[in-house]
């Protein structure tokens, strides 16, 4: 059940039986040469979805763009100050809250978000306690840690797996978007490692904006295995979230 594609009764309605939602997080940043720009929002809102269709739960509309200031240097990215983001997603979480929702889950589809999602949830905590708002609880995965996801990844790229344009959340884009699929070779093929700092430097380090990666190894069955395993990891943690 999508909130985006569902009418204010049908919303009332869910509220008589769940006061839970899940909404995705992600990104528009490059993602190398064959990569989405989309990649790290689509594959949450892809899983989101998959999940809330099976369980019957809502999902709320792609939180799309967040913190990729490092991924200034190729076309195409957009970034939003950490400001920014905290005051987006404490609006987001208060109109929930006004509607009697009590439960947040995030499910973010990229790491780099990490620090500035626990931020949000702290800003969010802060109107419980000095504005005296209603109770809401937060709980933000990353996709990539849910239930068994690690070891599927380990298990079907031991080599080339690497921390960004992964061939993991690159076959999950390849098993839900085909037909927006590019291939090319890359060199080298296993792309560098090292620290992320700013737009330049990053571009500099990491010249066809892949890290540690080889995601020529994408394909859409292993996608198709990622998008099972975290979907059904989704629907359970979700479920004892919405009831905590
Ligand atoms: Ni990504």
């Amino acid at each position: 059940m999508q909130l985006h594609l569902s009418s204010w009764p049908e919303v009332e309605a869910y509220l008589t039986r769940s006061k839970a939602i899940l909404i995705p997080i992600g990104s528009t940043e490059q993602h190398g040469p064959t990569g989405l720009l989309g990649t790290d929002a689509l594959c949450a809102e892809f899983l989101a979805r998959r999940a809330g269709d099976e369980a019957g739960f809502l999902v709320g509309p792609i939180f799309n763009v967040g913190q990729a200031q490092h991924h200034m240097g190729f076309p195409g990215t957009l970034t939003l100050r950490p400001s920014t983001m905290i005051a987006a997603m404490t609006d987001w979480a208060n109109s929930l809250r006004r509607h009697g929702f009590e439960r947040i889950y995030w499910l973010n589809g990229h790491g780099g978000n990490n620090g500035t999602i626990q931020a949000a949830i702290t800003a969010i905590y802060h109107d419980t306690t000095f504005a005296e708002a209603k109770a809401l609880r937060c709980l933000s995965r990353n996709w990539w840690e849910l239930a068994g996801v690690a070891e599927l990844i380990r298990e079907l790229f031991p080599v080339g797996e690497g921390s960004h344009a992964t061939p993991s959340e690159i076959s999950i884009t390849s098993y839900a978007f085909p037909e927006a699929i590019k291939r090319t070779d890359l060199i080298p093929k296993i792309a560098p490692v090292g620290p992320v700092f700013d737009a330049k430097d990053f571009r500099g380090r990491f010249p066809d904006g892949r890290i540690g990666s080889d995601p020529t190894q994408a394909n859409a069955s292993a996608g198709e295995k990622l998008v099972k395993t975290a979907v059904k990891a989704l629907i359970a943690e979700f479920g004892a979230f919405a009831k905590a």
